[in-house]
């Protein structure tokens, strides 16, 4: 059984409509929980499909739910083995240190939580977390057969919903998790309000490639055969049809920046990796 976010457990702030720890409700612009969203936008996309945007989330679950059994042989398959050096550069870049309290949101099956979990020490705490039971399950069990135990509590969370104090963490990590979520600018500032003062966000996403000869093998590379390795390996072609799809909808570099700088972000910066194909977008809470 996956623990549901307990011992992190708040009631709604009637003021800003996130879970957290403040008696009083929020009156400061950077804790509204502004969204893109007016009330006339009830769509939004999954994939390229315009969908009511409450079934989102839970198109989103079906995809994971899929793909959860397959997913770590999918990573290495997909990105032949390069998403092991992209992780790799968010650790480094995430500057996660002894005794530090970290989120990793959209954790799956915790490839950068694992790395956490030995930079923290005994001293520190990895938060593990996930809106996904099938994924959150895997990847704590993968976590206890790696020998990663006792800095870890696992919470079952939706990023644009945090159930945790404010100012709380050193660092907030989500790698490739944010285009799955409903309304990103929503997330960008429930992240903000849970780290504390010169912690960081490092958003690891697929973004735009930087050259249009990169752009094009791109394109054919994920519209064409990364859906037959999805339908070879998992039986699922939908499911990685959706991959590529939600990739291209994803706000690129300058965009993704933007909002974290609305969210109140400062610093913020990204990093192009491999052509830009992924960036890793940093910023500081200050
Ligand atoms: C592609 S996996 C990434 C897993 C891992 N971070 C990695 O880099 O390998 C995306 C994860 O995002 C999770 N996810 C999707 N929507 C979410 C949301 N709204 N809040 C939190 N997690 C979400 C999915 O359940 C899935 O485990």
């Amino acid at each position: 059984m996956v623990r549901q976010a307990a011992p992190y457990r708040f009631n709604k702030c009637v003021g800003c409509g996130l879970p957290h720890q403040k008696p009083e409700p929020c009156t400061s612009a950077r804790y509204n929980g502004q969204t893109n969203m007016t009330s006339e936008e009830k769509t939004t996309h999954f994939g390229y499909e315009t969908v009511p945007t409450d079934e989102k989330a839970g198109r989103v679950r079906q995809v994971f739910d899929s793909v959860a059994n397959k997913y770590d042989l999918m990573n290495d398959l997909m990105s032949f083995g390069i998403h092991r050096l992209w992780k790799r550069q968010a650790i480094e870049l995430s500057g996660v240190r002894k005794g530090q309290r970290v989120l990793d949101l959209a954790a799956g099956t915790g490839d950068l939580s694992a790395r956490f979990s030995g930079l923290v020490g005994s001293d520190g705490l990895v938060v593990f977390s996930d809106i996904n039971a099938a994924m959150l399950t895997r990847g704590r069990d993968r976590m206890a057969d790696e020998g990663h135990i006792g800095n870890l509590e696992y919470v079952q969370a939706d990023a644009q919903y945090l159930p945790f104090p404010d100012d709380h963490f050193d660092c907030v990590t989500i790698g490739f998790g944010l285009r799955n979520v409903t309304d990103k600018q929503l997330a960008l500032n429930a992240i903000f309000r849970v780290l504390r003062p010169g912690g960081r966000l490092l958003v690891l996403e697929f973004s735009k490639p930087t050259s249009k000869p990169l752009e094009k093998l791109y394109d054919i590379y994920s519209f064409s055969l990364l859906p037959k390795i999805g339908k070879l390996v998992t039986n699922d072609e939908a499911s990685y049809r959706y991959l590529a799809e939600s990739i291209r909808m994803h706000p690129d570099q300058e965009t993704l920046k933007a909002m974290m700088e609305q969210a109140g972000l400062e610093r913020c910066e990204y990093f192009n990796l491999t052509g830009g194909v992924v960036a890793i977008h940093r910023g500081y809470k200050f």
